[in-house]
């Protein structure tokens, strides 16, 4: 088959495709993460919450946060129902809180467009909000063995290792002609957990390759401490009963201006509810 890589044409017979599957599949079946417990269900609302976890977090922290918060919103129309309290309560300590709201935005809209059924396509599940095309793709692939192409960052950096090397700045549009040729059709459920374990190997073992990518973008010391700051009066303002004080929320131990600049962001996202000095939850 022939893909476009920077305007010029380049054959991908079948025996590389062939190389390349056997050696993910082989890779896969002697070191694989059989056993996370996303991958022992195709449930799609566990999926869902488990790839929009899975966005941001960890896979060791996701191990723990994913049977909790299953079992405190067992179905989509509980979460769909339950105040935003309770789902940052079981949220705390993921990060990037923002999620979590869109994560019940998208319930509700199932629930009230979708009838509880979570869509198959990536192109009603892309309008849901917080899911881009990435997680749409994934949550197709996963839940419903679609055969979306979808990238992250354990597939990007397998392609740039093993089509690109020595190439800089290589886009996800470049990626994407590779992923599809080399997607079987028929098991994609099976082949991205496969790429997934894979990338997260190449990681362990060489340079990271995603470096060169584009779309690489390392985090600031800056985004990460006021995302920090971000969870904290969050915490704070979980465990307070009700309302706690501007003044109480300053005594936590970042500075003044990070603290302000914080809690003017929750409010203006709709995280939290200011009226007068006091801050409560939405
Ligand atoms: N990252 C995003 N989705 C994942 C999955 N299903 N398994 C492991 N890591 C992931």
């Amino acid at each position: 088959m022939s893909v476009q890589l920077s305007g010029e044409s380049v054959k991908l017979s079948r025996s590389v495709v062939s190389r390349f599957q056997q050696m993910i599949w082989q890779y896969y079946e002697t070191h694989g993460r059989h056993d996370l417990p996303w991958r022992l269900t195709d449930d799609p609302y566990h999926i869902l919450v488990s790839e929009v976890m899975l966005q941001q977090t960890q896979v060791s922290r996701v191990l723990t946060k994913y049977p909790e918060f299953l079992d405190v919103f067992p179905d989509i129309q509980t979460l769909a129902s339950a105040s935003l309290k309770d789902i940052l309560g079981v949220w705390q300590s993921m990060g990037y809180n923002r999620r979590a709201k869109f994560l019940q935005q998208a319930a509700q809209k199932i629930v009230s467009e979708y009838d509880g059924e979570i869509p198959s396509d990536p192109a009603q599940l892309i309008t849901l909000p917080g899911i881009g095309k990435h997680t749409a793709g994934s949550i197709s692939a996963f839940a419903f063995n679609n055969p979306a192409v979808f990238i992250e960052t354990n597939i990007r950096r397998t392609y740039i290792h093993h089509f690109f090397q020595g190439i800089s700045d290589v886009s996800d549009t470049q990626l994407y002609p590779f992923i599809e040729a080399t997607l079987p059709k028929d098991d994609a459920r099976n082949w991205y957990n496969a790429l997934m374990d894979y990338g997260t190997f190449l990681a362990q073992t060489i340079a990271n390759p995603n470096h060169k990518s584009k779309h690489y973008k390392k985090q600031s010391p800056f985004e990460t401490s006021l995302r920090k700051v971000r969870g904290e009066i969050l915490k704070a303002v979980s465990n307070a009963e009700g309302k706690i004080s501007k003044k109480e929320l300053e005594t936590l131990p970042f500075e003044g201006d990070r603290i302000r600049q914080a809690l003017g962001a929750l409010v203006k996202e709709g995280f939290l509810i200011k009226e007068r000095a006091q801050y409560r939850i939405a």
